[in-house]
């Protein structure tokens, strides 16, 4: 019969990975927290018509990318393509607003696009992401960038190519519109398939065209549509910004490709990842969402960044730190006799804080402390017959290649200086490097 595969546009996280990824999660949860954010959790289902009122109906997202279903009851159900329309339902259907605002929040979960996989695009990926909702304050939009700054330096990633613009109020929107139109409507003939219909749909994401790259560089900029409290209120942002240390590139043509956003867009990039892919993460701010949802109107601000593409920049600039969840210690019997005395050594190593692992199959010592340095551990505890005599225990250096007998009394603390001093050398081989 054959193998069963994973389905397309998914990956499994195996073991190496999966320390990875909770070292990055714990650092955004982390940073989140010291601005005061909080944690929350929202369905992967949501009605359909979250994301087709939220997002927008002439999104790619909604058009093209989601995982639609009916459910038993003839319902319509998605499997989220983002979070933060699901963020928001849960927040004003919840009243948090009405408690303390803004309301200041983090998440981090799997997401579903049915785009075409490729590196650092996958049908299922991850995003942590923060919503900031109840205040519409520009310096609520420079704090959440200051936000992901952080966790990035926290990441050790440098280089990181701030993108951020400013789309403005609905008006200016609709004046920007009606400009771009103007503009492109003697083009049209020229224009590729997919610009022709965004004209008539959603002319603000012909500036999104690869193809038609040149037409976009001479298009009118949309700063030049804004009025004076959409400038002041971009200018602050980047005045916040200034302050905060964070170099922000001023970049026209950035519009994001979901409808909700308006006044300040941001976008993330690095070098390492080329091409359509380039973009580690983005938001914005959203005052018009609530209300799309039947909400009473509420400003709110946020950003969600991919997990997955942020690891592909770490991994390539070295930063991922070793697996803290790795094993130090195997602890073993010469015989099955000795099974539970080794047993008790293992659960003695364990409540001093030691990651021990045990066996004690019928197999020739020699092939256990093979697997030992397999599974990673750095010592190996062995228990024979003259050890559980003697209530004493043999500690064998798997690096240094020597071993003693030591008490059971001395055991943990002499297995602990070696781990301590096999970690101080790797610190300095780390350091010259
Ligand atoms: P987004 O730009 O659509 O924004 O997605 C944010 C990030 O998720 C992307 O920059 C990318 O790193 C990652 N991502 C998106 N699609 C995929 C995919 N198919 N495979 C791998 N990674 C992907 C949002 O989702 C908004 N909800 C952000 C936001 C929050 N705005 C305000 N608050």
């Amino acid at each position: 019969m054959p193998q069963i595969a994973a389905p397309k546009g998914t990956r499994d996280i195996l073991p190496d990975e999966f320390a990875a990824r909770r070292w990055l999660l714990d650092a955004h949860a982390a940073v989140a927290e010291s601005f005061g954010y909080r944690g929350i959790e929202t369905p992967i289902i949501e009605s359909t018509e979250l994301f087709s009122r939220g997002v927008g109906t002439d999104t790619d997202i909604v058009e093209k990318q989601m995982f639609t279903f009916e459910d038993r009851g003839g319902r319509s159900l998605t499997l989220r393509p983002e979070g933060t329309a699901g963020t928001l339902r849960a927040v004003l259907g919840a009243h948090l607003d009405q408690e303390l605002r803004p309301v200041r929040l983090h998440y981090a979960g799997p997401f579903f696009r049915a785009e075409r996989p490729q590196a650092g695009r996958q049908h299922q990926f991850t995003q942590v992401g923060i919503e900031c909702i109840g205040e519409g304050s520009p310096a609520l939009d420079a704090e959440i960038i200051e936000v992901a700054w952080r966790f990035f330096k926290a990441l050790g990633i440098d280089g990181i190519h701030l993108q951020v613009n400013s789309l403005g109020s609905p008006e200016d929107r609709a004046r920007y519109r009606t400009a771009l139109v103007a503009y492109y409507t003697p083009l049209e003939a020229s224009l590729c398939d997919d610009c022709r219909r965004r004209l008539h749909t959603n002319p603000l994401r012909l500036l999104d065209c690869k193809r038609d790259a040149g037409l976009v560089a001479a298009a009118p900029i949309l700063w030049e549509s804004l009025d004076r409290p959409s400038r002041d209120h971009f200018t602050t942002v980047l005045r916040d910004l200034e302050s905060a240390g964070i170099d922000a590139i001023r970049n026209d043509r950035l519009v994001r490709g979901l409808d909700y956003y308006g006044h300040t867009v941001f976008e993330f990039w690095h070098d390492i990842l080329q091409g359509a892919q380039s973009s580690l993460g983005g938001g914005g701010r959203y005052d018009g969402l609530a209300e799309l949802l039947g909400f009473p109107s509420t400003p709110a601000t946020g950003y969600a960044l991919g997990v997955e593409r942020i690891l592909m920049v770490a991994r390539a600039v070295g930063t991922v730190p070793s697996d803290p969840a790795a094993t130090d210690v195997l602890v073993c019997s010469v015989e099955p006799g000795q099974a539970e005395a080794a047993a008790g050594v293992a659960r003695l190593l364990r409540d001093a804080g030691m990651h021990s692992i045990l066996d004690v199959a019928e197999r020739r010592l020699d092939r256990k402390l093979r697997g030992a340095s397999r599974a990673g551990a750095r010592v190996a505890v062995i228990v024979g017959e003259n050890e559980v005599g003697s209530d004493s225990a043999v500690v064998r250096d798997l690096d240094g290649r020597s071993q003693q007998t030591v008490p059971i009394a001395e055991l943990a603390s002499t297995v602990i200086r070696i781990l301590a001093r096999d970690s101080v050398a790797e610190t300095a081989i780390g350091e010259d490097s």
